[in-house]
């Protein structure tokens, strides 16, 4: 079935969050067409449904969990769930993420809380719960997603705050797990065509379509990225192919600065 001759997640089990749609389905797809046995999490179930339909459709393994990631409960309750059912986890991805941008002066407690929550306490609560797992069978590779917003985006305090956040928490937990063969990295794409960017455009009243002519016109590879390229960039880190690459954090621009 697989449209790349890899097939470096042969017989591994790896865990995508906010895998119904974007970067998150992209990834969940490349890692199927690669072999492995994905487990597809979403808050929105429907779409993480309709993602692994698209994965069956290729001939790939994956399955649905639905649940909140900021909610710890309910992270604990997804990784005990893919062991008892797969026995075992090699992959996991820290994709969920959502955008609630405002300028700093008309920045809401909750707008904050929920960004944070979702974008940085859930990276630190899936890989707490994933490593209990890695940490004992010895090998493991977690993958996060950073931002090229993490060094600085107006109305995005909340946001580039998170995402500055996984670099920090990817850098110390490859420290904490490297000795135990468990490798942590993370991705800061630039600006990737997806059902976020196209939200952000409609806020500042511009259209999606315009809005991503601006974005490429600032970016020396004269375009915008596709969820196919961060996924890509992610496999090769999850995969064995990085075998000594922990602790960093690749940008994915198109040589944006
Ligand atoms: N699109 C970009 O340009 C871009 C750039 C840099 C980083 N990122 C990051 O990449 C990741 C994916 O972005 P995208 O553009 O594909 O977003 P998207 O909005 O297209 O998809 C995000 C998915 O996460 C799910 N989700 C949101 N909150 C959740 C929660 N609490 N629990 C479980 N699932 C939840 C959503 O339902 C959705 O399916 C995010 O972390 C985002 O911050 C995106």
């Amino acid at each position: 079935m697989s449209t790349t001759p890899l097939q470096r997640f042969s017989e591994q089990v790896a865990v995508v969050t906010g895998a119904g749609g974007g970067i998150g389905a992209a990834t969940a797809h490349r890692l199927a067409d690669e072999g492995a046995t994905v487990v597809l999490v979403d808050r929105e179930e429907h779409l993480a449904e309709q993602a692994a339909a698209a994965i069956h459709a290729a001939g790939g393994r994956a399955t649905v969990i639905a649940a909140d990631v900021a909610v710890a409960s309910q992270v604990d309750g997804v990784i005990d769930h893919v062991v008892q059912t797969h026995g075992r986890l090699d992959v996991l991805v820290n994709n969920a993420g959502i955008t609630r941008d405002n300028l700093l002066f008309k920045l809401t407690e909750h707008e904050w809380d929920q960004v944070i929550d979702v974008n940085l306490k859930s990276v630190f609560l899936c890989s707490r719960a994933a490593q209990r797992v890695m940490v004992a069978a010895r090998r493991g590779a977690i993958v996060s997603l950073s931002s090229r917003s993490a060094l600085g985006n107006r109305g995005q305090s909340n946001y580039s705050a998170a995402k500055a956040g996984i670099r920090g928490l990817t850098a110390t937990m490859a420290i904490e797990l490297g000795p135990f063969g468990v490798r942590a990295n993370a991705v800061a794409p630039g600006y990737i065509a997806t059902a976020m960017t196209a939200a952000t455009a409609r806020r500042v009243g511009v259209d999606p379509a315009e809005h991503q002519q601006q974005a490429a016109a600032r970016t020396p590879l004269g375009r915008v990225g596709l969820p196919e390229e961060v996924a890509s960039v992610i496999a090769f880190l999850a995969s064995d192919d990085a075998a000594y690459v922990t602790g960093q954090t690749i940008e994915i621009n198109g040589g944006a600065r």
